[in-house]
């Protein structure tokens, strides 16, 4: 069965500015590559060959770092949404570029790091598919996600962010779907926060005796909307993480446990304590580099510590006195440690920038 792919990666960021202000939140570096990368390998994985990404404000951006999809072996074809008007909505206009085949919905901030082979072989392994399919796992705060309800076994409910969730079953943001999602997507309404939702679309296939399938993924899988997600989805693929070393070490340093050292970075008098990961062209000099911790392409880090944290492109950290830990730093950032008296922080923060001083 041929199946198309339609990735999201509009809407606004809110959750995780200050980032967003600037960048495409489906840009963030997870263990050095886009979170967007990862859907597209994930769809190219399961045979998808044409891909439609759905863009919206930060589509220049997004079109500068995936390009015509060619170096992913896929073709992807940019489909302009107006303003962020629901997911549904982000379908709906896609229908042009879908036509009648089946199609998986890939929500660009999700991240599975598993993939989602088994899922799609399971949609496409009936004929004619199901009307859709959707990919559920247990949360600890469902409050946050679509809702599924079962019963006996079968999905009879899903609701959007439900004040008193049913459930702790989670809609997750990978679908698949055949042409009759089109009548669903054209025929729902606005919901009250003005939205076209994909749980509505979901709802109304069921109400209109539509088969709607559904899976528990039992995976590792990722909404990556606010800062704690990002630095977790970067710890799940450091954990799986293939030593390499395309980088240069002088005899000073130490390189320890799973690191992968990309091409041009160098490691000068340092310790570097894997899983990490260092970017191109990056210098990391008199440091600690700790587990679980992705530095971008092009940044310093000088007579400095840091854990635990995602550091994205171009950034200098040099001379901090204490470890940072636990952090997301993003591109272009200078964080300098000074001596200067009388001791005090000289700060020059963004709109919604977080930081805790000890
Ligand atoms: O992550 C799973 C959840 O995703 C589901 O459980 C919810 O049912 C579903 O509504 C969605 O909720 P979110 O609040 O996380 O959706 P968000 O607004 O963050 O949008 C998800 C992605 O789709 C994000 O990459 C931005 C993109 N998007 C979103 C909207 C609303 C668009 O490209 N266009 C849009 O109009």
């Amino acid at each position: 069965m041929k199946l198309k792919g339609l990735i999201l990666s509009g809407g606004k960021g809110s959750r995780l500015r200050p980032f967003t202000y600037t960048g495409a939140k489906q840009l963030v570096p997870i263990a050095n590559k886009p979170i967007l990368f990862y859907a597209i390998e994930s769809l190219v994985e399961c045979g998808v060959r044409e891909i439609g990404i759905v863009v919206g404000d930060t589509g220049e951006q997004v079109r500068a770092a995936v390009g015509d999809g060619s170096r992913f072996g896929a073709a992807v074809t940019y489909i302009e949404q107006d303003a962020p008007r629901g997911i549904a909505h982000a379908v709906k206009i896609a229908q042009g570029f879908l036509g009648d085949d089946p199609f998986v919905l890939f929500l660009g901030d999700n991240f599975i790091r598993e993939g989602i082979l088994p899922y799609v072989t399971q949609f496409s392994r009936h004929n004619p598919p199901p009307a859709s399919q959707v990919l559920l796992c247990p949360v600890k705060n469902p409050q946050d996600f679509g809702v599924a309800e079962l019963r006996e076994g079968r999905l009879a409910r899903v609701v959007e962010k439900p004040a008193e969730p049913p459930t702790n079953l989670a809609v997750i943001g990978i679908y698949l779907f055949d042409h009759r999602v089109f009548e669903a997507v054209n025929s729902i309404e606005p919901s009250a926060r003005g939205e076209l939702e994909i749980t509505d679309t979901i709802q109304y296939l069921i109400d209109h005796g539509h088969e709607v399938k559904c899976e528990i993924v039992d995976g590792c899988w990722i909404d990556t909307g606010k800062m704690d997600d990002i630095l977790e989805a970067n710890r799940a693929i450091l954990e799986t993480l293939e030593p390499e070393s395309a980088g240069t070490v002088d005899k000073a340093s130490r390189v320890e446990g799973r690191v992968v050292l990309e091409t041009g970075c160098e490691i000068i008098n340092s310790v570097i304590r894997g899983p990490a990961i260092i970017g191109e062209r990056t210098r990391v000099v008199k440091s600690y580099v700790g587990p679980f911790t992705s530095i971008y392409h092009d940044c310093l880090i000088q007579d400095s510590e840091i854990e635990q944290s995602v550091v994205m492109e171009n950034t200098t950290i040099t001379g901090i006195g204490a470890r940072i830990q636990d952090s997301l730093i993003g591109r272009n950032v200078e964080l300098k440690g000074c001596d200067a008296k009388p001791r005090g922080c000289n700060l020059v923060l963004g709109d919604f920038s977080r930081v805790k001083i000890p």
